[in-house]
């Protein structure tokens, strides 16, 4: 058996079915003693929902942590981000400006302070608004020439991030760190964050069986062979695709 680097969202990807929890956490902890493999948790939360999530599901630790959306990276443990990172999102990057242009716009509901991060802006906004909304305020941002994306998930959270900056970007800044080979590692998701872990190169996906409409929609628009629609929702859908994939015995 092979090393590999396994990237995965949290909320309704790693978390969500306890059972498949408990089993695949230990099939990685093994894995990991055993071989080598890196585990990377890739989350929408800030640091502070993270550690609430850790301590209620009793997740593993991770080798790194990738939070707020992939503009955050935590290597083994530190409480600091990795400034290796954040170099890369700063330049271009004005957070004061984008958020006085956005909260300009009235269907846009600030999300509470904890979630208001250094690269990150966001908002919730419904999603019957949203294909409205979306390319009005993204217009708005380029007049500033604010070198930005927007990303939007689950029919409701918008993320502001620089364009430098998501989880799949994130997931290849340790890739190449670590040195793995785009089919040695596997990314996991299930909502429109999640896109971005599937859609940067030739890694293997997973998509979780009880994906949101987002995410199968681009699915369904860009297949690729390396990406597995798994049946099993939350981990037991992560452990069908790790097994389809010939990532574990
Ligand atoms: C998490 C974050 C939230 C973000 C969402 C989608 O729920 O707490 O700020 O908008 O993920 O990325
Ligand atoms: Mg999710």
């Amino acid at each position: 058996m092979k090393p590999f680097l396994f990237v995965t969202d949290l909320d309704h990807t790693l978390v969500g079915n306890d059972q498949a929890l408990v089993e695949l956490s230990k099939i990685l902890s093994q894995h990991r003693q055993d071989y080598g493999t890196k585990i990377v948790y890739a989350t929408g939360r800030s640091p502070v929902l993270y550690r609430e999530l850790q301590v209620e599901q009793n997740l593993i630790e991770p080798d790194a942590l990738v939070c707020s959306v992939g503009t955050e990276i935590y290597l083994n443990g530190s409480d600091h981000p990795d400034t290796g990172w954040s170099d890369i999102l700063a330049p271009g990057w004005n957070r004061e400006l984008v958020f006085s242009a956005a909260k300009s716009f009235s269907e846009l509901t600030p999300q509470p302070d904890s979630e208001q991060r250094p690269f990150k802006v966001s908002f919730f906004v419904k999603q019957e608004l949203a294909d409205k909304i979306l390319p009005e305020i993204e217009t708005k941002l380029q007049k500033y020439a604010l070198n930005i994306k927007l990303i939007y998930s689950s029919g409701i959270d918008l993320d502001i991030v620089p364009l430098s900056s998501d989880k799949g970007q994130a997931m290849q800044f340790l890739r190449q760190k670590w040195k793995f080979a785009a089919e040695q590692t596997v990314v996991c998701g299930d909502s429109g964050n999640d896109i971005a872990l599937f859609a940067v190169g030739n890694e293997r996906g997973i998509i979780v069986g009880n994906a949101r409409a987002e995410l199968l929609q681009w699915h369904t628009e860009y297949p690729n062979d390396y990406r597995y629609l798994a049946q099993g929702f939350c981990a037991g859908g992560i452990l069908e695709g790790l097994h389809y994939f010939g990532f574990l015995e």
